[in-house]
Order: C-alpha cells, then structure tokens, then sequence
C-alpha cells in the first residue's frame, strides 16, 4: 500500500468546500460541551438522518462518543467568532455565545442558519474520528446565509456574491494598485483617486477595469474586492479591487503616491478618501476587509484566516 502524506492529505480534504457547523451535546455532569466540525453532512430523508464526524482528539470525545442526544448548528454568514470560539477557545465557550435549549436540554446557537435537534441513531467506529449518525427530531431554519469555508478559509456567498449584484445606474468599477511602497493613483483637477471604468453594462465590469489599467499603461493583478457602495453624487454602484502592479509607461496621467503618505493627500470624493485611509491602515496589518453599505452607512466584513 502507497505511503499518504497526512499533511498533504490534509490539504486535499480541505480544498472541498463546506459550510461549518457547530455540535452541542450535555456532558454527563449536566455541563454543555461544543465543537466546531465541518464534517457534516445529511444522510436520508426517511428516516431523517444526519451525520458528523467527531474526532478522538476532542476533549469532548468521549461526551459524543456516548451521548443520546446531540444539536447541529450550522453557523450563518458573520459568525466566524463563533467558529473560532468552538474550534479553540479554552474558556467557557458557552458563556461567550448566545444560546438557548432545546428540548432535549441539548444547547442551541442563537442566530445559526440551521439547528438539527437529533437523537443518536449509530456511531460507527472511522479510524481517528467517529461517525456520529443522528435522527433529526425537530429542526429551526432561519432565512440566512450560511458561513462556507475551503482551505483553511471562511467565506460567504452573500458577501462574495455582493460585487455583482445587478443594480440600477451606472456601475462604477476601479482598483487599488498597489506597487511596491506605493499606491498607483489618477489625479484629477477634484483630487487622486484610483484608476476605475464607468459602465452600464455590469457583465462586462472587471473586463473594463482591465483595459483600462492596460491603457493607463499599469501591469496589474486584481485580487479581492475591497469596497463595494452605493453613492448619490453621481449616483453609481461602486466596486474596488484590491490590485498589485507597476506603471509601464510614463505621462499616463497615474502618479505612485506612497502609501505611508495617503493621509495627507486631497482625494476626489469624501468615500474615495475613507475607503484610502481604511487601506492606508488595513496595509499595514494585511488584514483587509470588505466594506459593503453607501456612502453613510455600511459594514466592514473581514473573514479570518485559520491555517
Ligand atoms: C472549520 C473547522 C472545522 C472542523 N471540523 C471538525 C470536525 O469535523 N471534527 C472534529 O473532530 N474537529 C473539527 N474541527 C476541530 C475542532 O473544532 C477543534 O479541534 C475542537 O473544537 C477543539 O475542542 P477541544 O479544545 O474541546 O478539544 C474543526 C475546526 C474548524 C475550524
């Protein structure tokens, strides 16, 4: 038999996209006990039944090793805090997280897309897990986004799907190149601001963008999406891209502005310039977030990074 490399395994297993979910159970001392697992899966409609995969590393093991009743949360869209609470914190996870119980007595998390009350049906022995088999004996589905995660990574369609929502008016779509130490920008006679396309048509945006940073004579890779809003004066769906690159060619109008300096440079609109000084900051950590809402309201989304 060929030799498998666990850790190469490891990543193999977790380039398959889930959702993550959170299993409660009550010890046999009355105490409630959780871990996060994304090793859930549904197994049959009649009779309903569920499954997920404790492993024997689990200080919990033994609890669901055993249990007759156990809860499967599957966590919505911005509770990645309560994955990570679930998957390491060493203090009262419960205490941390809103919840309620079920009729079992077994712990709900509030605000969980879907919560699986079950009574075990089998647990088969599976290498270093178990298969915790449960028959689903009542269940609660919110309307909410589900939190997905692949290679070590929590995503969110809602949030990923966001950028190309269709909306009406014309669609503004621009990048944030950075090269080097500094950020290529376009100066205006109102002020810097990014190099960006204006279009109606949103099928064909980030082609856009490209050819206009090609013709702006910038080399750039576009990564993720960085700000996406709603503006009033013009009124426009505006979308930046985070981007690394370099001029190519002088005279075409983009200057380098370092990155260090963005706090005191006059930008073109009041949005461009928080948008810039919420780069100028987030660059120096690297952990940059998504900002979706208008140019009043909104939220900045940062999904964590767990290796
Ligand atoms: C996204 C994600 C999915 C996980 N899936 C599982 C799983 O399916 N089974 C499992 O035993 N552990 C899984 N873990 C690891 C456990 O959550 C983690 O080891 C556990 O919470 C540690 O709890 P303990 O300190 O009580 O032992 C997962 C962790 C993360 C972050």
């Amino acid at each position: 038999m060929t030799q498998v490399d666990p850790r190469l395994l490891r990543n193999a297993f977790g380039s398959f996209m889930t959702g993550v979910t959170v299993v409660t159970a009550v010890r046999a001392d009355g105490a409630p006990v959780g871990f996060t697992a994304n090793s859930f899966s549904s197994v049959s409609l009649d009779p309903p039944l569920l499954l997920v995969c404790p492993g024997k590393f689990l200080s919990s093991y033994e609890t669901f090793a055993n249990c007759t009743n156990f809860a499967v949360n599957v966590l919505s869209e911005g509770q990645e805090g309560i994955s990570n609470i679930f998957a390491s914190s060493k203090d009262d996870r419960f205490a941390q997280v809103p919840h309620h119980l079920d009729a079992h007595g077994v712990p709900l998390i509030t605000g969980a897309a879907v919560q699986f009350s079950c009574t075990t049906n089998r647990i088969v022995p599976a290498g270093d897990h178990c298969i915790l088999i449960g028959q689903v004996d009542a269940f609660s589905h919110a309307d909410a986004a589900g939190l997905g995660y692949v290679n070590g990574h929590y995503f969110s369609l809602g949030l990923e799907r966001a950028p190309f929502v269709e909306k009406s008016g014309p669609a503004v779509c621009g990048a944030i190149v950075e090269s080097g130490d500094s950020v290529l920008m376009v100066v205006t006679k109102d002020g810097l601001r990014p190099p960006h396309c204006t279009h109606t048509d949103r099928g064909r945006l980030i082609n856009d963008l490209r050819d206009t940073l090609i013709a702006k004579g910038i080399d750039a890779d576009l990564g993720q999406a960085y700000s996406v809003f709603e503006s009033v004066a013009p009124r426009a769906h505006n979308t930046y891209f985070l981007a690394t690159g370099h001029i190519k060619t002088t005279n075409s109008g983009i200057v380098a502005v370092p990155i260090a300096d963005l706090a005191q440079q006059s930008f073109a609109s009041a949005p461009i310039a928080r948008m810039m000084s919420r780069f100028a900051l987030e660059q120096q950590t690297r952990t940059f977030g998504l900002y979706l809402g208008d140019t009043e309201e909104g939220a900045t989304h940062h999904s964590t990074l767990r290796t």
